[in-house]
């Protein structure tokens, strides 16, 4: 027995440096040590040695185990150490390599032109309204002098959410909000942007697009300041060169109403295919507020008076950068978006 102890542990010891990886180790210390080890067999046939040799074959034995232990230990520390400095190894950073650059958004140019809009607008006073995108009938239409089964509801045709509620045609409605709002009190100076809905599905119409819409009351507003507005509006947008013409129209919330051009932004005047031959684009609706408008939302036409607008942002954007399909916008392709990264206000 003392023979077959010593074999162990010198058989052990060997495979316990041979050893390369923990895995291995610890079927090593299974086979010796563990329940159904070689050791534990051994100790097993303790029980038929004469029993003045036991205790000192029990000695021995536990001097195997623990040497057996002590071996595994230090092997297993080795190994430990081999593994770690490996794993580091393969992950090291280089911390010289140059940085990954996250890619950087823009602003798309809807946008872009909108705050535009808004800042020159805040600069001549006026205040920035917001409003609802499904909207009461009552102030996309009824205030607006369009009452039910009017006409003029055609041309307008939209998403109906409920009875007496839709997805709104144009900005207008928040004119009537903000008439409201104001209680009568004058000078009323806002715009309004934001989104419309329309049943207007074509290479120049989106079913949901951008408009802002304009507006003034005080005394003795007349039609020249609404010309003088607009004028300097567009000379901000599309340069001090620009030009205005106001040609007669029909909204029945304006009396009387204008169609207003710009100078053809790509021939300036002169006249080409994408005016017609005519030299002028039509950009905004506008007029003078209605009397009966005026009066629905609490205000007295005999003492005050009123201009309003109503411009699409992105028929103003597609004039601006060139961009003959509404659907560019849209599309959230990049190719297109990133032409309208720099250079650019
Ligand atoms: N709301 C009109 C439209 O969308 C535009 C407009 C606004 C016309 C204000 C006159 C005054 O067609």
């Amino acid at each position: 027995m003392e023979q077959m102890l010593n074999n162990l542990k010198e058989e052990a010891l060997k495979a316990i440096a041979a050893a390369s990886e923990l895995g291995e180790l610890e079927n090593i210390r299974l086979a010796c040590l563990g329940k159904k080890g070689q050791l534990t067999a051994v100790l097993r046939q303790m029980g038929s040695m004469p029993p003045q040799e036991r205790p000192r074959l029990g000695q021995l034995a536990n001097a195997v185990r623990d040497a057996l232990e002590e071996a595994l230990a230090s092997r297993r520390e080795e190994l430990e150490a081999r593994e770690q400095e490996a794993r580091l190894a393969a992950e090291r950073v280089d911390v010289t390599l140059p940085g990954r650059k996250p890619g950087r958004g823009a602003v798309h140019p809807i946008m872009r032109l909108r705050r535009q809009i808004e800042d020159i607008f805040l600069g001549m006073g006026y205040t920035i309204e917001e409003g609802p995108e499904i909207e009461a009938d009552y102030y996309n239409f009824v205030a607006l002098n369009i009452p039910k089964h009017h006409p003029a509801r055609d041309m307008q045709d939209t998403f109906y959410v409920g009875a007496d509620v839709l997805l709104r045609t144009h900005t207008s409605p928040v004119q009537v909000r903000a008439m409201e709002k104001a209680r009568g009190k004058v000078p009323l100076k806002m715009i309004c942007p934001g989104k419309v809905y329309r049943k207007d599905d074509d290479a120049t119409h989106s079913p949901m697009f951008f408009q802002v819409e304009g507006l003034v009351i005080d005394r003795g507003i007349s039609l020249a300041d609404l010309k003088g507005t607009l004028l300097h509006f567009v000379r901000e947008i599309f340069g001090p060169g620009q030009r205005i013409r106001l040609r007669p129209s029909f909204f029945p919330f304006t009396e009387p109403s204008v169609e207003v051009d710009i100078l053809c932004t790509a021939c300036a005047g002169a006249g080409c295919r994408v005016c017609k031959a005519s030299g002028w684009l039509e950009i905004l609706g506008a007029g003078m507020v209605h009397p009966r408008v005026l009066e629905m939302s609490g205000y007295d036409p005999g003492q005050v008076s009123g201009f309003a607008f109503g411009l699409g942002i992105d028929r103003v954007a597609m004039l601006k950068y060139g961009i003959h399909n509404i659907r560019h916008l849209y599309q959230n392709d990049l190719r297109v978006l990133k032409q309208f990264q720099g250079g650019l206000e």
